[in-house]
């Protein structure tokens, strides 16, 4: 939500800022700005609407300077308007701050300001940085201090304490343009190292065509950047020393390739996402040697004595976490609860001994989960009792975010950068990381019983699930390849459509729910996803031949009752496309889109595919702006 660069260097700025927006425009896509300064003072240039009307701008305009900082924004306080535009200006004209994140008590710091006589121009919470940033710097300039790097780092160090909030940010200021400063605090912020320059950002792909080695900047942290270095102090003030790191190999931005949209080359990314989860975590079987059925990158310390699992989770995944849920119980036996991160952060359940927390975001930087993580974290670390200690899993996609700096183990789902802000291959991912870690966890836990009954699955069953899930690669390559074509030819039948019913039941129901919400977000058709036993408690009442029914129905313990609610919906006229292998049954569908019949519990990585061609092609074929939805970011960094 929201993406800042700053760069200071040899070389103009403004291309490689615009570059750099370019990358991050999947962050927000409202408004852009960029401000650059030399020797004649600050050139800002702002322009509502997508990035293009910016480069257009800085084309007839220009901005000179090789020192500059841009942002790209997904408004939070006040509309998407040019005046809210960042970069936000002193009453000077000469100082200029970017920002992501939200300042929660702006209102009364703006009407301090206001009563000391400054003017606002914007509607926004920024705005009230530069002012007291230019309101410090005047301050100490009355006292004798001379115009510096030095001096606009120590005004930034002074005024960090007065704002409460999350932000990354970073200023320029016309009276030193050989020099930026930059913090953050609960957002993120990298600075890539190049040659004789440096490329601030808040997410990698900014940094990805610049340099490969990155110092992500800790909370409280502010840096001096220079065309000869950086300097990096912590909250209190110290100079810090680091080393930097170097990018993974995914972190790049691939092109659309001959795709029409990102969305829908992630989607087609898919099979390869799960032939690089089979590579890394299916170990050959050696006969005679005893391998174990999955090999994950965690601690042994994340699965003993677990007795409990609760998942915090925003969105897609939350989907995931729920499909997750259902595998923990039912393979590994552990009792699993999914909570809203944003629920559960003011309502948190009584604490529970021996429970592991999994936090689920594929950013890594959601504001709502990691607060819950950090709430979670900390009530348990003030209880002395060493069976409620602080356990935290994140799963991820980005090992380099905030969330895998605040907890302890991370499974990186590996899937590479996902632009398109519908999550697809990220989803993918997050399902496989689940099927992992309950394969690892119902190992361990063969032949153990609980009040004299199994806890979980035999090593047989586990072994041939293992089997199966190796082939799904295979299973992904076709349905996707089929399921495009037919997903796109079926797309004009939803022209008219106001309102779509998704159906699922027990482990596809969370998948149900990933359909409806993939439709609404990018196409804009109300849609909702409930488990199918529910239909006849109230929404039947909402079924005719204009809303059409999208059920799920793989073969397993709930196959015919999904069956007879489809019957249901069908008596009410409504158009009913089925999810389901081709068998007798399904020709209950009006249209079929055929998915193998493998085992229900590994349905899901199935049924999804589905959802998402389904929901592209509706969308595509409206014409509307797949890869950004409107009032939508990749990146959800506000509460
Ligand atoms: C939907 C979607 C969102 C995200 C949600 C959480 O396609 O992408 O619902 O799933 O904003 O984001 P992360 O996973 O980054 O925490």
């Amino acid at each position: 939500m929201c993406g800042i660069v700053a760069l200071i260097g040899s070389r103009e700025a403004a291309p490689q800022l615009l570059e750099g927006l370019r990358q991050l425009e999947y962050r927000g896509y409202d408004s852009a700005g960029i401000a650059t300064v030399d020797g004649d003072g600050l050139h800002c240039l702002k322009a509502e609407g997508k990035l293009v009307n910016l480069t257009t701008r800085f084309e007839a305009q220009g901005a000179p300077g090789q020192c500059g900082i841009g942002h790209t924004r997904w408004a939070t306080h006040g509309k998407p308007e040019e005046r809210n535009a960042h970069p936000h200006l002193d009453g000077s004209g000469r100082l200029a701050v970017v920002q992501n994140g939200i300042i929660e008590n702006y209102r009364g710091l703006r009407e301090e300001l206001q009563s000391q006589g400054v003017l606002f121009r914007s509607e926004t919470d920024t705005e009230v940085i530069p002012h007291l940033l230019a309101r410090e710097l005047e301050r100490r300039r009355a006292a004798g201090e001379q115009a510096s790097a030095a001096l606009l780092l120590a005004a930034l160090q002074s005024v960090l304490p007065l704002l409460q909030g999350a932000y990354a940010l970073a200023v320029v200021w016309a009276e030193v343009p050989g020099a930026l400063v930059v913090a953050r605090k609960a957002a993120p912020l990298l600075i890539g190292l190049g040659e004789g320059e440096f490329l601030c950002a808040s997410d990698t792909p900014a940094l990805a065509g610049f340099t490969r080695t990155i110092l992500p900047m800790e909370d409280g942290e502010v840096a001096m950047l220079t065309p000869l270095g950086i300097e990096l102090y912590d909250a209190a003030g110290q100079r810090v020393q680091r080393s930097p790191s170097l990018l993974s190999g995914t972190e790049h931005v691939a092109d659309k390739r001959s795709f029409r949209h990102f969305m829908l080359k992630e989607i087609h990314e898919q099979p390869e996402t799960a032939a690089l989860w089979v590579a890394r975590h299916l170990p050959e079987v050696v006969e005679g040697e005893a391998t174990p059925l999955v090999a994950l990158p965690l601690a042994a310390e994340v699965f003993e004595g677990v007795e409990r699992i609760q998942i915090l989770a925003c969105g897609t995944s939350r989907h995931a976490a729920q499909v997750g849920a259902y595998l923990l119980e039912q393979l590994a036996g552990i009792p699993t609860s999914v909570f809203y991160a944003s629920e559960f952060r003011y309502a948190p359940p009584p604490l529970s001994p021996h429970t592991l927390t999994i936090g689920v975001t594929q950013s890594g930087e959601t504001a709502d989960t990691l607060a819950a993580l950090a709430m979670e974290q900390e009530r348990r670390r003030l209880v002395a009792d060493p069976a409620y200690r602080p356990r935290l899993l994140g799963i991820t996609n980005r090992a380099e975010s905030s969330l895998a700096r605040m907890v302890d183990h991370i499974f990186d789902i590996g899937a590479g950068i996902e632009v398109g802000v519908a999550a697809t291959k990220t989803f993918l991912g997050q399902l496989l990381a689940f099927y992992g870690l309950s394969l690892a966890f119902a190992e361990r836990r063969v032949g153990q019983r609980q009040g004299g009954v199994s806890s979980g699955r035999s090593r047989e069953e586990l072994k041939a699930l293992v089997a199966q899930l190796r082939q799904l690669p295979q299973q992904l390559e076709a349905l996707v390849a089929d399921h495009d074509q037919r997903c796109a030819s079926l797309a004009h039948r939803f022209e008219g459509t106001q309102d779509v019913i998704f159906l699922g039941r027990g482990i596809n129901y969370p998948i149900a729910l990933e359909g409806a919400l993939k439709l609404k977000e990018i196409s804009y058709i109300h849609a909702e996803g409930y488990p199918a036993g529910e239909m006849k408690h109230g929404p039947i009442a909402l079924l005719d031949a204009k809303v059409p029914v999208v059920s799920i129905a793989m073969p397993g313990a709930v196959f015919d009752k999904v069956l007879s609610n489809a019957q249901e919906a069908k008596a009410r006229d409504a158009q009913l496309i089925g999810v389901a292998p081709e068998c007798p049954d399904a020709e209950l569908f009006d249209v079929l889109l055929p998915v193998p019949a493998v085992d229900e519990l590994l349905s899901p990585l199935l049924t999804v595919i589905p959802m998402q061609l389904l929901s592209y092609h509706i969308a595509a074929h409206r014409g509307l702006d797949v890869d950004q939805p409107r009032n939508l970011a990749k990146s959800v960094t506000v509460e």
